[in-house]
Order: C-alpha cells, then structure tokens, then sequence
C-alpha cells in the first residue's frame, strides 16, 4: 500500500512536471526565458533554428528574435511599416492576454529592414477556415505609440536579430505578473530564387501551412 501511494505521487509529479514544461514562463527583464524552434509548419522536417528571448516590465513585453542560419536576409527595400512584409522573410509572434484559444489576437512582425506589421487580427473560426472571416487592423502609428525595434544583421554568422518592445496597454496588461496568455511564434524562409514559395517555420506546430490556427498557441505566464 505504502509503494503504490509513492508510486502515486511519482505519477503526479510527473504529469506536473509535463505539464509545465509545455508552459513558458517569462520573467520580468533582465531575466529572460527563451522559445526555441528548429522545426517547419506542418511537415515537422528540419528549420534553421529560432530562438524568441522574453521579458517584461510593468510597461511592456520585450521580445528579442535571432535568426540563425540565414542565407538570404530577403526582404523588399520598398516595403514600410504594415507593408506585406510576411510575403518575404519575417519572424513574428502572435500574442494574447487570456487562456482562451483565441479569436482575437495582435499579430507581430519583423523583417530583416528593421520593418514591422503591427496588427490586430480578427478570426472568428479559430482556424481562417474557408470562406470563414479572418479580418485585421493596423497599429498605424507603433512608434508614437511605445512600440520600439531594433534589427541588426550578421551576414557573415549566417544570422540576424531584433529587439522589439511592445507596450503592455495594448492588451490592458500592465503589471501583468501572474497574467496567462496564449502565444505562437513563427519564421518565414525565402530567397529570390524561391519566391514567393516559403519555408514556414514555427513554435507550435499549427498542423497546416497557415498560422492563425489558434487552439495550437502555446500557453504562457507572465511570473
Ligand atoms: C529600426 O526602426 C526603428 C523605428 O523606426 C528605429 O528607431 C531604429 O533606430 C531602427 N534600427 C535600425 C538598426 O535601423
């Protein structure tokens, strides 16, 4: 009897530890914790890495994006701010305040040009499926707004990185310690010679060659 008890909370313990670790946990800055993808959306085969470094302050979220194994750095030069950057190569995150899957969500993006999309999209179908609405609105002006980005490449390590800040308000999350949130984070491939045909690579895989399948958004506490 006293053996099956220990075996039961060895079982427990178990499935507790499982559990968390599906979890990301993100620290307030200057520790950060880390999401690292290695895998392409949906196929599973191999991505170059990408690593998502998380943090928080009262204010905002900060996310710091790294590339690595780049070749390309393709990006359109004429493209500015809520341009359809995801047509080349990006990283992004797709970020809600809740525990929910998501209808509603604000979608991030950053492109090698130091150019970001800033919208909030709308996906009443949790899954953009066909004929299902899938709408958006833009952030028009993030830097007034307390958005901040930073892209710096490395050409010769075959990688490039992004700080980004974005304010906390937009979620009404302020002193969002002890807050879940559900998130998703994503890379595009591409290169002159392939385009517009891209590797899409992800966090959580979302089963289809489409992102915005939100019961697949990993689950996150602000702590
Ligand atoms: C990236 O863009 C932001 C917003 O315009 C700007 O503040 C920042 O200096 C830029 N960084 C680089 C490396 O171009």
């Amino acid at each position: 009897m006293r053996r099956l008890s220990f075996l039961l909370a060895f079982i427990a313990d178990l499935v507790a530890v499982l559990a968390s670790s599906k979890d990301l946990h993100v620290p307030k800055c200057p520790a950060t914790v880390q999401a690292k993808f290695t895998t392409q959306i949906p196929s599973g085969a191999a991505c170059p890495q990408t690593n998502v470094d998380l943090c928080y302050t009262d204010t905002s979220l900060n996310l710091v994006f790294t590339a690595l194994g780049e070749t390309a750095f393709y990006f359109d030069p004429k493209q500015t701010t809520n341009g359809d950057i995801w047509k080349y190569e990006v990283m992004e995150a797709f970020i809600y305040k809740g525990s929910d899957d998501p209808q509603t969500y604000f979608e991030y993006e950053v492109s090698p040009n130091n150019v970001t999309f800033n919208a909030l999209i709308y996906n009443p179908s949790r899954a953009s499926k066909a004929n299902a609405a899938l709408d958006h609105a833009f952030i028009a002006n993030p830097f007034s707004d307390g958005f901040a980005v930073n892209t710096v490449l490395d050409k010769p390590n075959k990688k490039w990185t992004s700080h980004s800040t974005i304010p906390l308000a937009l979620f009404t999350a302020e002193k969002p310690r002890g807050t879940t949130w559900r998130m998703n984070f994503f890379r595009t491939i591409t290169n002159p010679s392939k385009y517009p045909s891209q590797q899409l690579c992800g966090w959580k895989n979302t089963g289809q060659a489409n992102f915005h399948i939100t019961p697949a958004f990993g689950v996150v506490k602000f702590v």
